[in-house]
């Protein structure tokens, strides 16, 4: 098969890759277009439909965790922000949620997202809900049924309205209610990975974030778009009492 013969970056440079507009996207708006023509050249999109993801954004949490390797077999894992559900495929592989790996612990996954999500093997869901409410915490918590998580990881992010500082003010107000809930949910030691935009309140963020964790590191993965003020935060060691 050519596609398994040459690497994936080669395809994408190939003759399939757009450059002018296809005859089936014309009629749509300029950004619309932009945005699929950069969908149709984009190696990760790609990748993610031969390796059966439902979103590029696998990838992210792929590179991150192949650097810091955090998602182990038996983690217990709350994920924020979870539709359509590409970061779960991840997580619930590498922590054998669903017990394929019989050696090995079987881990645990808890999701949540505003929208609607099908169903994952060895997931357990909760879509719609939004995260910020207290009810849905309570039902996270309630899933967990007595285990405290080693992992959380939240990629949730609000819709963009287009204008900077206030989407950045969302974004952080997510990160910090993850924060918050995490605090209450995660074992001595615990891993936390937290979606934000660049902005100039990241540092108090990561500030307020060692008061409960020893280290913190600001990740950019290589499939995270350079134009993308996209940035992940890796915290690690959580210090359950403090
Ligand atoms: C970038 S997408 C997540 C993609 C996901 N990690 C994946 O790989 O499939 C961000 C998600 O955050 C969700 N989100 C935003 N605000 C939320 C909230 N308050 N509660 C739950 N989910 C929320 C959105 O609905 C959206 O699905």
């Amino acid at each position: 098969m050519i596609i398994a013969l040459c690497s994936i970056r080669q395809f994408c440079r190939s003759s399939v890759c757009f450059k002018k507009v296809p005859d089936r996207l014309k009629g749509r708006s300029r950004s619309s277009q932009n945005w699929l023509i950069r969908q149709m050249n984009d190696e990760y999109v790609l990748k993610a439909k031969m390796e059966n993801y439902r979103a590029r954004s696998a990838f992210k949490l792929i590179e991150i965790d192949n650097k810091y390797k955090f998602l182990k077999p038996g983690d217990v894992v709350v994920e924020c922000g979870a539709a359509p559900g590409a970061w779960t495929q991840v997580c619930v592989k590498r922590i054998n949620a669903t017990g394929q790996m019989p050696s090995v612990l079987k881990g645990k996954h808890v999701a949540i997202d505003l929208q609607p999500m099908y169903p994952i093997e060895g997931a357990l869901i909760l879509a719609p809900l939004d995260f910020t409410k207290c009810s849905s915490q309570t039902k996270i918590t309630e899933m967990l049924g007595g285990q405290l998580a080693t992992v959380v990881v939240s990629d949730m992010a609000p819709a963009a309205t287009g204008i900077r500082e206030l989407d950045q003010d969302r974004i952080l107000e997510l990160a910090y209610s993850v924060l918050r809930y995490a605090q209450q949910i995660s074992k001595d030691g615990a891993m936390l990975l937290l979606k934000l935009w660049a902005s100039g309140r990241v540092k108090q963020l990561e500030n307020d974030i060692l008061s409960h964790y020893s280290q913190v590191k600001i990740v950019k993965p290589p499939s995270s778009r350079q134009d993308s003020a996209e940035l992940f935060i890796l915290a690690s060691n959580f210090k359950k009492n403090t």
